[in-house]
């Protein structure tokens, strides 16, 4: 058993993240396990044949996902409550967040886009055709992941605007070192490093959102400004 000491579980004690040989008998390939690397693997699935590193596998992610559900239900009781997802990396921390709630609940979408690359970023567009009424409602809004925070600090304001009582957010993950605006999420379910992770919901050129685990990819895999419009 190996431990990746900077994959850190929300403030709490650091989470070892263990190494196996990972088997994606599910789709066919098995994952090969790097000598001397035995979080990288090639993960067979795009044209480029990319090396993934596991940082959170599905045990991990699952008990993530509790122990954000149980803060979230210790926060709000019994009270109803809207959860809004932000399409369209959180569809599987969504589904998995939602069942583990008891409160009556209601559950709407928005889609968050901009065009960015692996190190850059544009402008936010917000599409709220979807989303249902959240007038005098206590919204939790559900993301994959809060990197610089601009989308969360865009969709904020917007739902406060549309007169939600309260407005807290949950993500999955926060991308140590770079945020770059005043807002924090109330409910986190891990700290990870800097890296470009994909799986459970996250993407790299809209692939790679089925996997069960969480892996970051090989910089030299990722070609910068192609990771398209989806946020
Ligand atoms: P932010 O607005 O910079 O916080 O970025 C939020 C959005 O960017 C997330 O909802 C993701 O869709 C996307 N994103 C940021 N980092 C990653 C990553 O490492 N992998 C995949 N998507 C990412
Ligand atoms: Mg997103």
């Amino acid at each position: 058993m190996e431990s990746h000491p900077l994959v850190k579980n929300n403030g709490l004690a650091p989470l070892h993240v263990r190494a196996t040989r990972t088997r994606i008998s599910a789709l066919g390939w098995d994952a090969i396990a790097v000598p001397n690397h035995p979080y990288h693997f090639p993960l067979r699935l795009g044209p480029e044949n990319p090396t993934v590193k596991v940082l959170l596998d599905e045990t991990q992610l699952q008990a993530g996902v509790v122990r954000m559900a149980s803060e979230v239900s210790a926060h709000y009781g019994n009270d109803p409550l809207t959860i809004v997802g932000v399409l369209t990396g959180s569809v599987v921390l969504l589904a998995d967040l939602i069942r583990q709630l008891e409160m009556p609940l209601r559950v709407g979408v928005l889609q968050a886009s901009s065009y960015r690359g692996a190190t850059t970023r544009g402008a936010i567009t917000i599409n709220s055709d979807l989303l249902l009424d959240v007038k005098d409602r206590d919204v939790l809004l559900v993301d994959d992941i809060f990197d610089t925070g601009h989308t969360l600090a865009e969709v904020i304001p917007l739902l406060k605007k549309m007169g939600a009582k309260s407005v807290k957010a949950a993500v999955l993950l926060r991308k140590q070192g770079r945020q770059e605006v005043e807002i924090e999420p109330e409910f986190i379910g891990f700290d990870i490093p800097d890296e470009f992770v994909v799986g459970y919901g996250l993407d790299y050129q809209d692939q790679y959102r089925n996997l069960r685990y969480l892996a970051s990819l090989e910089p030299t895999d990722l070609i910068d400004d192609t990771i398209g419009e989806d946020a």
